[in-house]
């Protein structure tokens, strides 16, 4: 299969990580539909770690614990297929879960085949309990053939956390999408964190496979055990999802959609930013921090001829984003300049050619969608 744009859907692990069961993922499937999220994009709906029994069967195959899901995997997949979703589950490449449970380790190719028959459309791959003797690269890539072998579409999410440098080797796997970074969590400063971890890593994000920041926390509002009430603001949640979108990664919603706030199901879905997000060429960004590393500029080639243009500031004080044109190659004599539309306001910029800055409150952004003019 072809994975064209980076993924987008939900994870159930920000929000109810050991808490999950079917009725979950049944009612966060209807909300993916009712509020217009599926219509923006948001198609996989995925069960993170803690959906089976510590024990496998008497054949060896996975068993899903009959108390969290009593309809069984199949029945649950069908459903969330009904809908016109698509259906994820969570293993992992070591000897067992992160949460202790049997994991795929030497039991790849029958674990694949195990999803294949429960409909299974998307796995997210964990690292936990990988043993250190064992090349971690070579079972990522054991992995991807057995998905491979099912004969079905099945996303490969890999998600080792970064390790053994990731990105110059998981391509090569087959995988979908890489998770680079330690666990995301509701606060400003772990998405600060996880973005300034790709300032030299940008570049290996493409088509086909893509660098997978973690999961949203947009609109979490401390709910869950890793939620922290009151930790992020909604300039937070904003700044958040623009990172994401000019980094081209994989948006899977963490939060519980089920009560989700009109203002993030409106962010989560801001078209400027998913089209962004999503463009057909995944660019890296160029990262400019001329400034301060605290207010940095990302400019970002779209196809069409078009490009995206962020300032952020990621000071807990008042500052000012700013641009300089010729810090990418602008310079006032070229005969070019840029005209550009502000995508949560819709302030639009024209001419510009030299120096630009705007004052910026704490962790807010702008983004601009913009083309050249003679
Ligand atoms: C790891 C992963 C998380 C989540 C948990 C589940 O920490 O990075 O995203 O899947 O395991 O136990």
């Amino acid at each position: 299969m072809v994975m064209s744009t980076p993924p987008m859907g939900w994870n159930s692990w920000n929000t109810f990580n050991f808490h999950i069961n079917e009725t979950i993922i049944r009612e966060t499937a209807e909300a993916i539909v009712s509020k217009g999220l599926k219509d923006a994009g948001y198609e996989y709906v995925v069960i993170d770690d803690w959906w089976s029994l510590k024990e496998r069967d008497k054949d060896g195959r996975l068993v899903a614990n009959p108390e969290l899901f009593p309809s069984g995997m199949k029945a649950l997949s069908d459903y969330v297929h009904s809908l016109g979703l698509k259906f994820g589950m969570y293993s992992c490449a070591g000897l067992r879960t992160c949460g202790g449970f049997p994991a795929s380790f030497d039991r790849e190719f029958l674990d694949a085949q195990t999803f294949a028959d429960w409909g299974v459309d998307y796995l997210k791959y964990d690292f936990c309990f990988f043993p250190h003797n064992a090349v971690g690269r070579n079972y990522y890539n054991r992995m991807s053939m057995a998905l491979k072998a099912t004969g079905r579409d099945i996303v490969f999410s890999a998600c080792n956390w970064g390790a053994d440098e990731v990105e110059k080797w998981i391509r090569s796997t087959g995988a979908h999408l890489y998770r680079s970074t330690g666990d995301i969590f509701e606060s400003f400063s772990s998405v600060k964190d996880i973005a300034t971890s790709q300032w030299s890593k940008e570049k290996y994000s493409a088509p086909g496979c893509y660098d997978d920041l973690d999961m949203l926390i947009c609109g979490m509002d401390g709910q869950g055990d890793l939620g922290h009430p009151n930790a992020c603001s909604d300039t937070d949640y904003k700044t958040h999802f623009a990172l994401w979108c000019m980094m081209g990664s994989p948006l899977m919603l963490g939060n519980d959609v089920r009560v989700m706030r009109p203002e993030m199901v409106e962010l989560v879905t801001n078209k400027d930013l998913l089209r962004i997000d999503a463009d057909a060429e995944c660019r890296n960004p160029i990262i400019l921090t001329t400034n301060s590393e605290l207010t940095p500029t990302y400019f970002k080639h779209l196809s069409n001829n078009e490009f995206a243009l962020a300032m952020f500031n990621f000071s807990d004080d008042a500052g000012n984003g700013d641009f300089r044109p010729w810090e990418i190659g602008l310079t006032r004599n070229a005969g070019f300049s840029l005209d550009m539309r502000e995508v949560f306001t819709g302030e639009e910029l024209h001419g510009v050619n030299d120096f630009i800055w705007t004052p910026l409150a704490p962790h807010d952004c702008k983004v601009f969608i913009g083309k050249y003019t003679v």
